[in-house]
């Protein structure tokens, strides 16, 4: 198997499975393959140096461009709903109304700050956000083998192209679903654009997106990578799916949560902050072991 699946921060369910499904994999070819992958804490680093990196969210919420009594107002949200977002006594039904009640108030704080548009590149280079160790061979081999990458996130994808753009990896094969800033004609942030994307809801996104899903109907092999079981749904719209594997961050709260983690995803990797296990997946799938 892949040596790398032997690491210390991997942990699987059925090991066997997981070979059977690779193995199918490499068979169908890497031109039959497509990547899903969400963007906060899975493409993105959740800690560096014991010190949590910021979500898109956060990184507006902790720059100049909001006032303090906002920051202020934005952690209060986070604190009461994040507990919520990862407590797995919870059912995911009745997590959905308070996760529509946290986006709909963050969004509406940050539309009253009159936001603009163009400091929007400066906020993301003077903020602490981390791509994960490994992201250039991640991105860059995947757009060498033309292999199209989905970042599906509840995040906000003004914030995460400029992210991916700042890291030199927004490649031609990259396509974003998110949450898009809707400005005026003098760049100031009036709105959020169309349906929204929160962390339980991706179901629905992927199936509003059936274009895209149409246009890759030849790639029925799927690598998935999330860190939310939320993440779990967003190759519901993929056509005629033959193969996914799914590959989950597990971040936070590893002990109460590894067991719907291993129940859900094919490879869990805990407390990982590297890219090295999907990279080795990645070679394996497109020959390059
Ligand atoms: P993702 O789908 O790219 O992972 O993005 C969703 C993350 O954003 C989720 O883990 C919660 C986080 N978030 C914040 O950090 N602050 C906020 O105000 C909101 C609404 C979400
Ligand atoms: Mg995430």
């Amino acid at each position: 198997m892949i040596p790398e699946l032997s690491n210390a921060s991997v942990f699987m369910k059925d090991p066997q499975r997981v070979q059977e499904i690779l193995e199918s994999m490499l068979k169908a070819g890497s031109n039959t393959l497509q990547v899903i992958s969400d963007f906060d804490m899975t493409l993105t680093r959740f800690a560096y140096n014991g010190k949590r990196c910021p979500t898109c969210h956060n990184i507006v919420e902790h720059s100049s461009l909001i006032s303090s009594d906002c920051t202020e107002k934005l952690k209060e949200l986070l604190n009461y709903y994040y507990p919520i977002e990862i407590d797995s006594s919870r059912p995911v039904e009745e997590k959905i109304p308070l996760m529509v009640e946290w986006w709909t108030k963050a969004h509406k704080l940050l539309v009253d700050q009159r936001i603009k548009k163009d400091m929007l590149a400066v906020v993301v280079r003077e903020s602490e956000v981390m791509l994960r160790e490994g992201y250039q061979l991640f991105f860059n081999h995947l757009h060498e083998h033309s292999i199209p990458l989905l970042i599906f996130s509840a995040g906000i994808g003004d914030i995460l192209e400029e992210i991916i753009l700042q890291a030199g990896v927004f490649h031609s094969n990259v396509k974003v679903f998110s949450n898009y800033m809707d400005f005026d004609e003098t760049g100031l942030l009036t709105a959020f654009k169309g349906e929204l994307i929160h962390i339980y809801n991706k179901r629905e996104g992927a199936l509003l997106n059936t274009g895209h899903f149409q246009e890759l109907r030849t790639r029925p092999n799927v690598l998935l990578l999330g860190d939310s079981l939320g993440d779990l749904n967003m190759a519901d719209g993929v056509q005629d799916m033959e193969n996914i594997l799914k590959i989950g961050f597990l971040n936070d709260k590893v002990e109460e949560r590894k067991q719907s983690y291993l129940d859900t995803y094919d490879v869990v990797l805990v407390k990982d902050e590297t890219m090295e296990v999907p990279n080795a997946i990645m070679l394996y799938l497109t020959g390059n072991k």
